[in-house]
């Protein structure tokens, strides 16, 4: 029986800020070639449970290959925690990562700090309700960016202690390569020596077995992508017709990375008033959302190195294809 429950606080961003920011990244990226939907943006409510129900297709294996992988390495992953000790995830929708990792690895009343970082307001609700039940904990919701939650987490007073970021999924295989150098760095410079950063990682394996995780004979992976078009309305007062619009995954082998498209099945002027977009796409045309890069072992402890954290250990679901990895800020 659990008695005493973790002290939830939480710093949430103004709806009205928000919406502009969502608006001006919509305008900003629509007019870039390729045009462009940055894929944080499919995170509102009903995106962070398409994705976990994307989480339980048997095509989609990243989940629960690094649940596994977690579970089995935990005492290794927090080591011997104390009072002071800061665990920070990046993403962590919702939060059953971090719980399984908590459940299997961490002494009881340890008095850790646990910060949770995403743009997703309903999944911080949802990770910040399952972590509630562990006792001794603080937690502490910044419903923010990567880089912003970062930044706040920073400016919070440090007792002491060390400190392990969580940047798990394939969320680093959203970025770019240059983009995930500069965003480690900027990671890496949040932190001080000791400090430790676990990152996962989806590692290239066949094309077929690439595109059914993305493109899933259910359409979960489809209604995702297309929900994207649905907050445009909602949110942006556009009037987009979902049925002018198709999911697309393909592999672009020579940037080693998946690539998601909305792909306009008819000739169609989209407009978007709240962000002043007015567009017009001939059948065919593209709206690029999102690149998922894929790995080899080697590669993440590259590119750990080169962002100034040395890899301690790497675990590796051959199976399924996923690496997690551990590191040490030098
Ligand atoms: N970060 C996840 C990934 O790259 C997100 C994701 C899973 C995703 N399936 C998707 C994004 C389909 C867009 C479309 O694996």
């Amino acid at each position: 029986m659990r008695t005493a429950h973790a002290r939830v606080s939480v710093r949430s961003t103004d709806p009205a800020a928000a919406t502009q920011e969502f608006a001006d990244d919509v305008r900003y990226y629509l007019s870039q070639t390729p045009r462009q939907l940055p894929s944080r943006y499919f995170y509102d409510a009903l995106g962070s449970a398409l994705f976990d129900a994307i989480c339980q297709l048997p095509w989609y294996r990243v989940t629960r290959a690094e649940l596994a992988l977690l579970a089995k390495h935990a005492p290794a992953i927090l080591g011997k925690s104390t009072a002071g000790d800061r665990l920070v995830e990046l993403g962590p929708g919702n939060g059953e990562k971090l719980a399984t990792l908590l459940a299997a690895g961490l002494p009881a009343k340890t008095g850790v700090e646990l910060h949770l970082v995403d743009v997703s307001g309903a999944a911080l609700a949802t990770a910040a309700r399952g972590l509630s039940g562990f006792e001794s904990l603080r937690i502490v919701a910044h419903e923010a960016t990567y880089e912003s939650g970062l930044r706040q987490v920073s400016k919070e007073a440090r007792v002491g202690g060390r400190t392990l970021v969580l940047f798990l999924g394939s969320n680093i295989g959203n970025f770019d390569p240059d983009a995930a150098i500069s965003f480690l760095r900027g990671m890496r410079a949040t932190l001080r020596a000791g400090d430790r950063l676990l990152l996962g990682a989806d590692l290239r394996k066949p094309e077929e077995t690439l595109l059914l995780a993305y493109d899933d004979p259910l359409g979960v992976t489809a209604a995702f992508n297309l929900n994207l078009l649905l907050r445009l309305n909602r949110e942006l007062d556009a009037s987009i017709d979902l049925n002018g619009f198709r999911h697309e995954a393909l592999w672009n082998k020579k940037e080693s990375r998946v690539e998601m498209h909305l792909v306009s099945t008819k000739a169609q002027r989209i407009l978007i008033p709240r962000a002043s977009v007015d567009l017009t796409l001939r059948e065919g045309d593209r709206i690029w959302t999102e690149s998922s890069y894929k790995y080899e072992p080697m590669e993440v402890t590259r590119l750990l190195a080169r962002c100034g954290f040395s890899a301690r250990s790497q675990w590796v679901d051959t199976d399924a294809r996923f690496a997690l990895t551990i590191a040490e800020v030098e």
